[in-house]
């Protein structure tokens, strides 16, 4: 049997068994399918992963760095409690005012601040307003800025916060030192920065799934 077929059914069955039907949720992906947004959100068991994160972190203040349509926003925002609040940054305007229809849709828009444009100006102007640390931290946006999205998830941090980075595996080109899709560097010096940074303690999953095979980072500031 083809794998990425068996990695698709489990990825089923998990979701039929652990993760119920949620209308708002499949309302959601089905506005960004129609909008013609990239099929780039997190799968529903991932989702409910970054969920059981905050939970277990008692996250009150999450940065995420890359929204898309907001269903994994809408995921986190959900396992927060009712002071808590989540900043997500989105380059694309039309992205952007996707998610927030979803957001709005899934009555989590108070817990959610939205802003739209480059992510490394956003947190240069959010360190200019003095943001308060945050407790999670969930990098998903363009891979060659990963290393500096490490760099401002620190700033951003205090010991204890929780950095997730996705999609870190490519297919298993992480380990191909010859690979020159930016992306790959990307992810590779993401790494490099993580090895040779005191300030976090990180490790990396391989996951497989209905989204193919990759995997994310998570790790935790000193
Ligand atoms: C993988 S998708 C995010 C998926 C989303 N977290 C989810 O699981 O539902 C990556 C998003 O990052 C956005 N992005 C790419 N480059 C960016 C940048 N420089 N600044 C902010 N957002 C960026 C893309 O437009 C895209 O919407």
């Amino acid at each position: 049997m083809n794998p990425s077929n068996t990695w698709n059914q489990v990825d089923q069955y998990i979701k039929k068994q652990l993760i119920p039907y949620d209308p708002i949720l499949e309302e959601a992906l089905a506005n960004n399918h129609n909008a013609e947004l990239p099929p780039y959100d997190v799968t529903p068991s991932q989702g409910k992963l970054l969920q059981l994160f905050i939970q277990m972190q008692g996250a009150k203040r999450v940065l995420e760095i890359g929204t898309l349509g907001g269903y994994s926003t809408i995921w986190m925002a959900r396992a927060l409690p009712s002071d808590g609040r989540i900043v997500t940054i989105e380059v694309d305007p039309h992205h952007a005012e996707v998610a927030r229809t979803n957001l709005s849709l899934a009555q989590i828009d108070h817990k959610v601040e939205l802003r739209v444009g480059d992510a490394l100006d956003q947190l240069t102007r959010m360190d200019e307003e003095q943001a308060a640390p945050f407790d999670l931290i969930f990098i998903d946006a363009d891979k060659p800025n990963n290393p500096h999205y490490l760099k401002w998830a620190l700033r951003f941090s205090r010991p204890g916060t929780v950095i997730i980075g996705d999609n870190v595996v490519r297919d298993g080109e992480v380990a191909n030192e010859n690979n020159e899709d930016p992306r790959v560097i990307g992810v590779r010096e993401f790494f490099d920065r993580l090895a040779e940074e005191p300030r976090i303690t990180a490790t990396a999953i391989q996951t497989v799934g209905s989204k193919g095979y990759d995997g994310f980072v998570i790790g935790i500031v000193r």
